[in-house]
This record gives C-alpha cells, sequence and structure tokens, in this order.
C-alpha cells in the first residue's frame, strides 16, 4: 500500500462497493491571505507551513455517477481520459474505488481552470464531498479536509465557507494536517479579480513550489514570515482590523513570488501588466484610496478593499470582477 492508500484506509476502512449510484457536491474556492507555498511531504502534500484563506462565494459543482468506463467532462466539454486533467482526476479516485468500479465526473468551474483562481482547490474538495456521499462514509469535514488535501494541497480549505486554517501538523501521516474554519464573519470586506491573463500557466503550483524549496536561498526565510504574518491576520480578524489584514496578507504574497524568483531557473508568473496594476494599487493607497491585493501561482491579482470603497476602486479599475465571499 502507497502511504496515501493507507491514509485512506485509516479514515474511510477498506475499498468498498458504492451505496449509490450517483452523487453531487459543491465546494468553493477560496483565495489564502497567508499562502501556502512549499512542501515537507509531497506525496500527502503536507504544508511546510501553516495557512489561510478566505472562502469565495463562487466554486466547483462535480456529480460523479457510476459507469462502464471513465469518461470526463470538465465546463460541458469532453475530456479524453489521457489529458493531464483526467489522468490526475481518475488517479486520484483510485485512492478510494475498486478497480471494476469506473466513474463519469462531470466537473463545472465557475471560476477559470489553472488561471491563478484556486480551481483546483475546489475541484478536489468537490470531487471528496462527492465521493463521502457516494459511498456513504458520512466523514466529518476535518477527515475530509485531510482527503482533500492529497488531491491539491489548497482544497484541504475549500471543505469550509468564511475564513479557514489550514494547520501544517507535525505528524508524518498527515492526520494532524487538516483545515478548521475561523469564527470570523466580516461582510464590509471586498474582493475583486484583476483579470491580466486567462491563459494556463507555464509552470504549474506543483513544479514550482519543488523548485523553490529546493533552490532558492530566500525559501528559508518563509516559514518565519509565514509564522509571523499568520499571528497578525489573527489579530487583524479578531479585531476587524483591516489595514492590519490588507496589508499583511499583499506583504505575504510578494514574499512568496519573491521566493520564486530566487529559484533557479526563477519561477515568474508576473507580466508587465501585473507590474503596472500592483504601481496603480499603491499609487491609488498613498492617495488615501485604501486597498491591498494578493496573488496565487499566475498573473492576476485580486484586490482587497472594503465595501464602502466599492465604487472608487471600481471607478480606478473599470476591469475588475467583484468576487463574492462565502461567509456562512
Ligand atoms: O493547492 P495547490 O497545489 O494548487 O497550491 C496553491 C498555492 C497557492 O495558491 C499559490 C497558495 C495557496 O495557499 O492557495
Amino acid at each position: 500500500m502507497s502511504t496515501k492508500e493507507q491514509v485512506v484506509y485509516k479514515l474511510v476502512g477498506p475499498k468498498a462497493s458504492p451505496k449509490k449510484e450517483k452523487a453531487t457536491a459543491f465546494c468553493p474556492a477560496n483565495i489564502a491571505l497567508i499562502k501556502y507555498w512549499g512542501k515537507r511531504n509531497s506525496e500527502l502534500n503536507l504544508p511546510v507551513t501553516s495557512s489561510l484563506s478566505l472562502s469565495l462565494a463562487k466554486g466547483t459543482h462535480t456529480t460523479i455517477q457510476l459507469a462502464d468506463e471513465d469518461r470526463c467532462t470538465l465546463n460541458e466539454k469532453v475530456i479524453s481520459p489521457s489529458e493531464p486533467f483526467a489522468k490526475r482526476l481518475f488517479t486520484f479516485c483510485d485512492l478510494f474505488r475498486t478497480p471494476d468500479t469506473k466513474f463519469a465526473i462531470n466537473t463545472t468551474n465557475e471560476v477559470p481552470t489553472a488561471a491563478g483562481l484556486a480551481s483546483s482547490s475546489s475541484g478536489f474538495a468537490a470531487v471528496v464531498v462527492a465521493l463521502n456521499e457516494l459511498y456513504g462514509w458520512q466523514k466529518d469535514p476535518k477527515a475530509l479536509s485531510i482527503l482533500a488535501r492529497m488531491g491539491s494541497g489548497s482544497a484541504s480549505r475549500s471543505i469550509y465557507s468564511g475564513f479557514v486554517e489550514w494547520h501544517r501538523g507535525n505528524q508524518d501521516d498527515g492526520m494532524d494536517s487538516f483545515s478548521e474554519p475561523i469564527a470570523c464573519l466580516w461582510p464590509e470586506l471586498e474582493l475583486g479579480a484583476l483579470m491580466i491573463s486567462e491563459k494556463q500557466k507555464p509552470i504549474d503550483s506543483r513544479e514550482a513550489m519543488k523548485r523553490t524549496k529546493e533552490t532558492s536561498t530566500l525559501y528559508r526565510a518563509w516559514p518565519e514570515k509565514v509564522a509571523h504574518d499568520m499571528q497578525l491576520v489573527k489579530q487583524a480578524l479578531s479585531t476587524k482590523d483591516f489595514t492590519l489584514l490588507g496589508s499583511t496578507a499583499e506583504t505575504n504574497a510578494l514574499s512568496m513570488h519573491a521566493t520564486m524568483m530566487g529559484a533557479i531557473p526563477p519561477v515568474l508568473y508576473w507580466l508587465p501588466d501585473t507590474v503596472r496594476e500592483l504601481h496603480h494599487i499603491w499609487q491609488l493607497r498613498k492617495s488615501g484610496l485604501e486597498l491591498y491585493c494578493t496573488m496565487d501561482a499566475g498573473p492576476n491579482l485580486k484586490l482587497l478593499y472594503k465595501t464602502a470603497d466599492r465604487a472608487a476602486v471600481q471607478q480606478a479599475f473599470p476591469h475588475i470582477a467583484p468576487i463574492s465571499t462565502r461567509s456562512t
């Protein structure tokens, strides 16, 4: 048994027959305010640091149905089982099913796939929630978070709405590396997506994290930076301090990108327009409009601002797409 299979065995027992013909699930995408960047175990997706995110209203709808052979659609388009998306999905499903069980999987992403808007987070979480239903495991969110994490790290946070912390954990099998919601409702906080490019990213986050951890001397400073920022963001959430939240999320994201730029060869997701918009944000902030940004493994920016400033932000960035968050 692989280490992953052992974890699955511990959580849901031996592989069994599905209890239902079909199951459907939805999970929200999430945007990290404190980023996960780097694994201490790449088979189980165990992170070097804890991370903290905010779930979005949009995410992934997934239906899994028993079938004669594996089939898959993504956003209503048939995907060949040999394509990387389908391969990754069915290989993940193999952890849970017997060899004679085949699935027809329909996935609809409300956010662009692989454009740095966190669609893999909601994708793997929705698969796990659908499997929980299909197999009748009746697992609690903590166990589902551990299972989703093995599909994609950030998926462990997409099991929940609202603010979520993914604990790094210390155990080798990752049983203590799961996410939990943080009790905080903050409806005056808004996110907006500033799309720079919707193209598939040139290097995926898995490969980029690995290269950064192995070759970037700047990565040594990352765990300490995260520990410090984590404290500040938690303080910001408990006191509803927008300035502290936004400034900490921004410095955390920029520091993550700095560790990547120090990799050999360098990982640079930014495009010229990313830099132009960063300067625009900083210039607006200087002139009194309080907005901050965060970025993931892609060139796009996500702006953080207060609902009261929505009109001013929209005027400054006519192409901004408001992203509703999911707090219930
Ligand atoms: O879960 P992955 O392997 O797609 O990695 C996500 C990495 C970032 O989005 C850059 C950061 C994060 O915490 O979501």
